[in-house]
C-alpha cells in the first residue's frame, strides 16, 4: 500500500519530536496503521534553524502555504500555534479536502467550532490528541472510552509549566523567574508565556474537554480564568500546614443551573492522587455516573510526550481515512447535530469552599467581626486558624476554610471584611475542591 504523505507546519519542540518519533519508530506504527506515514514536507520560518531535527528526505519550505496546496499531501498537521496564520492555514487545508492533525488548543477553543463545521462539510478528519494534556490520551478517553456515560464532572492539571513552576517552587523553595526560565528551556511554555501563568491555556484545554465530555460547543469566551501569578509561598506553607496542596485546576461541572468552566489555583486534599502530581505532569479526573472517578496520568508538555500525541492521530487518520464520513468519531464526541444549548454558569453562581486569608490586627473582637459578617451571608465556616504574632507584631495573618458556599457571597464578604478598620489588606481567596 502507497504510504500516507503528510506534510508538517512548523518544525519548532513538536514539529521535531514528530519527525524524530516516525523516524524512530517506523516500522511499528506502519505495523499498526496497516502502511506508513511519511513526512514528505516540512515548514519552519528560520530552515537554517530546522535542519538540526533530522529532516533528510523531508522537502524544506519556509511558506507553510506551499504544503497546504500541494497535492501529494494528504495530511496536514499544524505546529506553528497562534491564531491567526494557523487558521487560515488549517481553513485552507479543509478546504483543499485534507485532513487535518493539530496541537494547537488556542486555535481550537476560539475558532473550534467554525473549523469543525467546515470538516464536516468538506468530509475530512480534524484530530487533536496533542491539544490537551500533551501526551495523556485524554480525548480518545473522553470521547470513546467513555462514551457509554453521563460525565457529572471534570477535574484536570493541565498546564505542565504551572504545575512544574509550583511544584519546584514548593519542593526547592525556587523563585518564580528561575523555575519558569527552565520550564522555557525544557521547551513547556508557550510562545508567550503568560498564556501559562495566567491560565489562559488551561482553560483553551478546558474549553475543548467540557465540549467533548458534555456534548457543547467550544464556549472559551465563556470561561473564568484566574492564574498562578498572585500565590505566595506563605499560601503555599498554610496550605501544606492544613493538609491541602495548591493546583492549578481546570474544572468543568453540570449541574442544575448550567455547566461550571473555570481555571483557577485550588486546594486539593494532600491525600488525593492527583494533589500528588509534580512537575510537568498532567492529571485529569474524569466522574462518570456508570464507571465512577476515573483518572488519567502522564507527560503534559515536551517534545516527544507531544509527538507520541500527534503521532496517534495520524495513526488514527490514516486508519479512517477510506472509512464513509458518517460511521467517523464526531469531532466533539457527540453528533454534530445533537450538540446542547446548556448554557454556562456564570462564576458569582458557581458553589466551592474557600481559603481565605486575612491580615488582620491582633486585638480583641476582629475575629468576632469576620465571623459575624461571614454568617450575616450564609456562610458556614470549617476552620479557622490564626499564626502566632511575631515579636513586635501588630498584624497577624487569619486563615478561615469555609464550606461550600455560592461565589456571590463569598464576594460580598470579602468586600465587607476588607472594609474593616482592623483589616490591613486584601483578602486571599483561593478555592478548595475536595474531588469526591
Ligand atoms: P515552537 O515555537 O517550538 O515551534 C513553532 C514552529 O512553527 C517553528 O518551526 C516556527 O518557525 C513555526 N512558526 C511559528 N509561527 C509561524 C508563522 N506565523 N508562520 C510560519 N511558521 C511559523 O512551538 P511548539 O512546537 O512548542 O508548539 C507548537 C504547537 O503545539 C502550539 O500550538 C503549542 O501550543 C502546541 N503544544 C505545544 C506543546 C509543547 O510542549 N511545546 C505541548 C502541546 C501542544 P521558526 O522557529 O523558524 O520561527
Ligand atoms: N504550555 C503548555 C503546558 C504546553 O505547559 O502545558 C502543553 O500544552
Amino acid at each position: 500500500m502507497k504510504p500516507m504523505r503528510v506534510g508538517l507546519l512548523g518544525l519548532g519542540t513538536v514539529g521535531g519530536g514528530t519527525v524524530e518519533v516516525l523516524r524512530r519508530n517506523r516500522e511499528e506504527i506502519a505495523r499498526r496503521a496497516g502502511r506508513e506515514i511519511v513526512v514528505v514536507m516540512a515548514s519552519a520560518r528560520d530552515l537554517a534553524k530546522a535542519r538540526p531535527v533530522g529532516v533528510e528526505g523531508i522537502s524544506l519550505v519556509a511558506d507553510p502555504a506551499a504544503i497546504v496546496s500541494h497535492p501529494d499531501i494528504e495530511i496536514v498537521v499544524e505546529l506553528i500555534g497562534g491564531e491567526t496564520r494557523a487558521r487560515e492555514l488549517v481553513m485552507a487545508a479543509i478546504a483543499s479536502g485534507k485532513h487535518v492533525v493539530t496541537a494547537n488548543k488556542a486555535l481550537l477553543a476560539k475558532h473550534g467550532n467554525e473549523l469543525f463545521a467546515a470538516a464536516h462539510a468538506q468530509g475530512v478528519m480534524v484530530a487533536f490528541e496533542a491539544a490537551v494534556a500533551g501526551g495523556v490520551p485524554i480525548i480518545k478517553a473522553i470521547r470513546e472510552g467513555l462514551t457509554a456515560n453521563r460525565i457529572e464532572w471534570l477535574a484536570g492539571i493541565i498546564n505542565g509549566t504551572c504545575n512544574y513552576i509550583l511544584s519546584e517552587m514548593r519542593d526547592k523553595g525556587l523563585p518564580f523567574d528561575v523555575v519558569l526560565a527552565e520550564a522555557q528551556r525544557l521547551g513547556y511554555a508557550e510562545a508567550d508565556p503568560s498564556f501559562d501563568i495566567d491560565g489562559i491555556d488551561a482553560a483553551h484545554k478546558l474549553t475543548i474537554l467540557s465540549a467533548i465530555a458534555f456534548g457543547i460547543p467550544m464556549q472559551f469566551d465563556r470561561a473564568c480564568i484566574e492564574g498562578i501569578g498572585k500565590l505566595t509561598a506563605a499560601d503555599i506553607k498554610y496550605a501544606e500546614g492544613l493538609g491541602y496542596r495548591i493546583k492549578l485546576l481546570g474544572i468543568s461541572r453540570r449541574t442544575p443551573g448550567g455547566i461550571e468552566l473555570r481555571v483557577h489555583p485550588t486546594l486539593v486534599p494532600a491525600r488525593r492522587l492527583i494533589a500528588n502530581v509534580e512537575g510537568v505532569m498532567n492529571a485529569i479526573l474524569v466522574k462518570g455516573d456508570a464507571v465512577g472517578p476515573t483518572l488519567y496520568y502522564g507527560r503534559g508538555a515536551g517534545a516527544e510526550a507531544t509527538a507520541s500525541a500527534v503521532v496517534a492521530d495520524l495513526v488514527d487518520v490514516t486508519r479512517m481515512a477510506t472509512a464513509d464520513p458518517e460511521h467517523r468519531v464526531p469531532h466533539l464526541a457527540f453528533q454534530p447535530d445533537r450538540l446542547s444549548a446548556i448554557p454556562i454558569l456564570p462564576m458569582e453562581e458557581v458553589e466551592t469552599a474557600c481559603y481565605l486569608r486575612l491580615r488582620a490586627l491582633d486585638r480583641p473582637g476582629v475575629l468576632a467581626d469576620v465571623t459575624r459578617i461571614c454568617a450575616d451571608r450564609g456562610i458556614s465556616i470549617d476552620a479557622i486558624f490564626q499564626k502566632e504574632a511575631g515579636e513586635g507584631e501588630e498584624q497577624v495573618d487569619v486563615v478561615i476554610l469555609t464550606h461550600r458556599t455560592r461565589e456571590k457571597d463569598v464576594n460580598a464578604a470579602i468586600r465587607a471584611i476588607e472594609s474593616l478598620a482592623t483589616i490591613a489588606s486584601p483578602v486571599i481567596r483561593i478555592r478548595l475542591e475536595e474531588l469526591l
